[in-house]
């Protein structure tokens, strides 16, 4: 049975399945920090009335110094996106009839915002890690690379030395590489490309203010990267592309410090919880640094039957159908709050009796 393509909206998905949706659902396939939005936002909700009446800064101010001072760097080398998203987008009209290479299994959003603009695609499936030779052999012939660090759905984190070679290699064969660190802000800024910026004019750093801050709906990101290209994107975007309330809330946001330690260390106490219940059980694991991992079951060829299972009981995990070099037989979940994972694991562990013979 083909699964259809989703990540979060999962009514979508029982309409599509023609299931009846239970009273209670968890959407485990979506990956934002479950400790929800930090508490200001609650305490100063009033506040952010008087911010609909006017048009929002163009260039996405407060956001955009607030963006710029985290990171040490210029407000001329950052643009503020609606989302992470609608950076991406933004991008792929650079590409327009040239060769892009991605590296499978990845996130979705890079080829499909390239596919309006004809780009020829290089497609690399890693098995483990990056395969540095086979990206070698190919760089000199693309204008751009994709890489996702921490990827999105394995949740590996290639060394930062490897990135650092393949940007050198980039940077000698006029080859741009979009290096996205949506989920960076789970793991240690020190992990961060950001600081190497300066000598790597060919690399754009793409973020998002979605998965940390857990506020997918009000539609934050940003890119760090050359003032060249910062000027070419900016200018193809629309006016007034990021709205108000996200720039007040999103500026606010990256003060938080005490809030991103406490979250990265719930989301690591959940993922070695999770990891620890999924191998009692004889499932491959990946091994993830960021709040969502992804893992296999013994028996690879029920894992459409434990998918709907599964559904039935109200989790829905992400299924990995459409991302290429995992092909169905992966699942990937995103850490929750405790008594949600709680709620998986008792499912889990009542089809794994089930279904599993000892
Ligand atoms: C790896 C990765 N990058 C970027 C995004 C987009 O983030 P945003 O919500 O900021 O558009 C996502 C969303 O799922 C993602 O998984």
């Amino acid at each position: 049975m083909s699964l259809p393509n989703h990540g979060a909206n999962a009514h979508h998905l029982y309409e599509i399945l023609h299931m009846k949706m239970p009273e209670k659902v968890i959407d485990f396939s979506e990956n934002v920090n479950p400790l929800g939005p930090p508490a200001f936002v609650k305490e100063r909700w009033e506040s952010y009335e008087d911010l609909i009446t006017k048009y929002p800064d163009p260039h996405g101010e407060p956001f955009l110094s607030a963006a710029a001072n985290y990171h040490n760097a210029h407000v001329k080398n950052v643009m503020v996106g609606n989302g992470a998203a609608e950076i991406f987008a933004s991008l792929a009209k650079r590409y327009e009839n040239k060769r892009a290479i991605l590296i499978h299994p990845t996130f979705s959003e890079y080829a499909t915002t390239l596919a309006p603009y004809h780009v020829y695609i290089k497609e690399i499936i890693a098995k483990q890690g990056l395969p540095l030779d086979e990206l070698f052999d190919e760089i000199e012939f693309a204008e751009v690379i994709y890489i996702c660090r921490p990827n999105n759905p394995t949740g590996y984190l290639a060394p930062l030395e490897e990135i650092i070679q393949i940007a050198t290699y980039a940077k000698r064969y006029k080859c741009e590489v979009i290096l996205d660190e949506a989920f960076l802000d789970f793991i240690d800024e020190r992990e961060s490309f950001i600081p190497y910026l300066n000598k790597f004019p060919n690399v754009i750093v793409v973020r998002s203010m979605t998965k940390m801050y857990a506020i997918p709906g009000l539609r934050l990101g940003y890119a760090i990267t050359s003032e060249s290209i910062v000027n070419e994107t900016r200018s193809k975007m629309p006016h007034w592309n990021s709205n108000a309330i996200a720039t007040t809330i999103g500026a606010a946001c990256l003060q938080e410090e005490e809030y991103r330690l406490r979250a990265i260390s719930y989301a690591k106490e959940m993922r070695e919880q999770f990891s620890t219940f999924l191998e009692k059980w004889n499932c491959v694991v990946l091994p993830s640094r960021t709040n969502f991992l992804c893992f296999q079951l013994p028996v690879p060829t029920k894992s459409s039957e434990f998918f709907l299972s599964l559904l039935a009981k109200g989790c829905v995990l992400r299924h990995t159908e459409n991302f290429k070099g995992l092909d169905g037989k992966w699942f990937r979940v995103g850490m929750k709050e405790k008594s949600q994972m709680g709620y998986l694991r008792k499912e889990m562990t009542a089809w794994f009796e089930g279904n599993l013979s000892s």
